[in-house]
């Protein structure tokens, strides 16, 4: 897809929500109240990518607005962040009926969406929440070992992107050593981010 050269992230976004909006690629539409696109600063640095939307993001149209995105802000506060200065988003954009896990084939239908997110957003690093956020850009790894690490990755509808994986903050909150895992993984972002710029 192009846009008009003078054309703002901020606008292409807006522009892309529109489409989405009307998006009945999956049968997930039909069950939930509405997409939820993403939201932050179009010009971010970290771009933070969930699994779906659950109860609270599908009544308010916000991703991690619930007890997972409470928890997420308070790590971000941590490292000096606001909601405000990142960009977040998820894998799939309409809520999987009663929070189960999305198909394959309903992340498939939705792959296309983020792709453009990202094109359009090019943050210089993805962190990805959760397994299946983590599996949608390094396909067959393990969490366990690959969070809290650093991947730099080709992809082709993307190109060459900086990825760091967390676990998800919904499943981390209720398991201590999980959630201290999370933490420590967390606070090493603004170190990571200057790597790459360092590198680049
Ligand atoms: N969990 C997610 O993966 N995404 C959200 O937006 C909320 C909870």
């Amino acid at each position: 897809k192009s846009y008009p050269s003078n054309m703002s992230k901020k606008a292409r976004l807006e522009k892309l929500n529109q489409k989405m909006s009307a998006c009945s690629a999956c049968t997930l539409r039909s069950g939930c109240s509405r997409v939820v696109f993403g939201e932050g600063d179009p010009e971010a640095e970290i771009m933070f990518i969930g699994e779906a939307p659950g109860k609270k993001e599908d009544e308010t149209g916000h991703p991690f607005v619930g007890a997972a995105g409470k928890f997420l802000n308070e790590m971000l506060s941590e490292i000096k962040l606001r909601r405000e200065d990142v960009y977040i988003a998820n894998v799939c954009k309409c809520r999987p009926p009663e929070n189960r896990d999305p198909s394959p084939e309903e992340i498939a239908s939705c792959w296309p969406w983020l792709l453009e997110q990202i094109r359009i957003i090019q943050p210089r690093l993805i962190v990805t929440l959760g397994r299946h956020s983590m599996e949608r850009f390094l396909e067959g790894q393990k969490i366990s070992q690959m969070h809290g690490t650093l991947v730099i990755k080709t992809i082709p509808e993307i190109g060459q992107q900086n990825f760091y994986t967390l676990y998800h903050p919904a499943a981390a909150l209720y398991n201590g050593g999980m959630r201290q895992t999370l933490l420590e993984d967390f606070k090493k972002i603004p170190k990571v981010l200057e790597k790459i710029k360092k590198e680049s």
